[in-house]
């Protein structure tokens, strides 16, 4: 018996950058992210005869074949391991397949789509072998996906997700985006997010960062209601230029942005100040 499913990825527009203490990615600050349903990564669980749990590539037409280091394969399963007790599940072994429909570790939140697709198929295929508890509840669903990664916490719910505390939840805002990913390279960064979050606590700027991105986060919800699409780009706009800043400012520094990157986003800048119109930008990690 196998089954398969797959999870979209989602876009912060306020960033979580930053955990708590502890190992279960608690935030430091509330995040609100866009679901972007086209990008997702499907998985396919089936039982096997063994004494532990394998992970391999889907490998299909459509789909990019992942090449997951042994860091990414041992987070993976450690959080498969992880549901597996949660639902009491742990004497039994399983091969995990996945694939996302676009490339991975180069800043389009995979490992958001990717956990929050293990979360989701790990329940439904355990259901068919045993009664587990809120299987189908997606804010249980989420709360455990975070554990796993912590942006995969928003991929249950769409196209809004706000992310507080334990696991995201569903915010209805009456506003459908179009999105459009611009891609300038696809090699594999090299400091992860796991890293970052980690790095920016050295930063002299994270000093303020937890009072700024909540005021950033009620000031957006605010102007999305009230449709004040300019002060949503600002803010939209100060909020990936502050992570970026964080970043550029740890010790040690790291960087995501390329001279093309620059442009771009000059490009954007000067068509707002030109016109008083013009996209919502954000860059992740
Ligand atoms: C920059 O969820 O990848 O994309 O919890 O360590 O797995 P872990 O980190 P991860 O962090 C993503 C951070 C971000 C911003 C965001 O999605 O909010």
């Amino acid at each position: 018996m196998k089954t398969r499913n797959s999870a979209p990825s989602n876009i912060a527009l306020i960033k979580y950058m930053g955990k708590l203490p502890g190992l279960d990615n608690k935030p430091t600050n509330g995040s609100l992210s866009y679901t972007l349903e086209h990008l997702r990564t499907t998985v396919e669980i089936s039982e096997i005869q063994s004494q532990r749990d394998q992970w391999a590539p889907l490998i299909e037409n459509g789909l990019s074949r992942l090449d997951l280091s042994q860091k990414g394969q041992d987070k993976f399963l450690k959080h498969f391991d992880f549901l597996k007790k949660s639902w009491g599940l742990q004497e039994k072994y399983f091969q995990i397949l996945s694939a996302n429909n676009f490339p991975s570790d180069c800043g389009l939140a995979s490992s958001a789509s990717s956990f929050a697709a293990l979360t989701r198929v790990s329940s439904e295929h355990f259901q068919h072998i045993k009664k587990i508890q809120n299987g189908n509840d997606p804010n249980f669903l989420s709360q455990l996906s975070r554990k796993g990664s912590g942006s995969s916490c928003r991929s249950f719910f769409s196209p809004w997700a706000l992310w507080k505390n334990e696991g995201a939840e569903s915010i209805s805002l009456n506003l459908k985006l179009n999105s459009s990913v611009i891609l300038l390279e696809q090699g594999k960064k090299e400091v992860s997010s796991s890293e970052a979050h980690q790095r920016v606590l050295t930063s002299p700027r994270f000093k303020g960062r937890i009072e700024r991105a909540e005021l950033k986060l009620q000031d957006l919800i605010r102007s999305i209601e009230k449709e004040h699409w300019k002060e949503s780009f600002a803010i939209i706009w100060d909020e990936f230029w502050d992570m970026h800043e964080l970043f550029h400012t740890s010790q040690p520094g790291f960087a995501y942005m390329n001279k093309t990157c620059r442009e771009i986003l000059s490009h954007i800048e000067t068509q707002w100040k030109k016109t008083g119109h013009g996209p919502w930008v954000t860059l992740d990690a």
